[in-house]
């Protein structure tokens, strides 16, 4: 298990434990995390799972691929921590990541 810290866009920090091997999607889904809809499962065809990664941890995940980068863009999240958590597999170098969720996914 690794700890994951969602953070709402109201400010609300909820640190959770994640299985290794399961995304930071599933693991918010899991949880009960609000702001993650993952619409289409996991697939990466509905961006509606995304999250800002926060300072410090963005460049420790894989980049992202044109798939998943397509999918950002089409949300319209001009963030540059935005990815999507489906797309962000957890393994014991992401102990302690931090991802802020936003308002609305869309
Ligand atoms: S759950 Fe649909 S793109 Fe991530």
């Amino acid at each position: 298990m690794v700890k994951v810290t969602y953070i709402a866009y109201d400010g609300t920090e909820q640190a959770v434990d994640v299985a290794v091997g399961m995304t930071l999607m599933e693991g918010a889904i899991q949880n009960g995390i609000d702001g993650i809809e993952a619409v289409c499962g996991g697939n990466c065809y509905c961006g509606t799972c995304r999250v800002h990664v926060a300072d410090g941890w963005l460049e420790k995940l894989k980049p992202a691929e044109e798939e998943e980068l397509a999918m950002i863009e089409a949300a319209g999240d001009e963030d540059d921590h935005a990815r999507l958590a489906c797309q962000i597999v957890v393994d014991e170098s992401l102990d302690g990541i931090v991802v802020t969720t936003p308002e609305f996914q869309k």
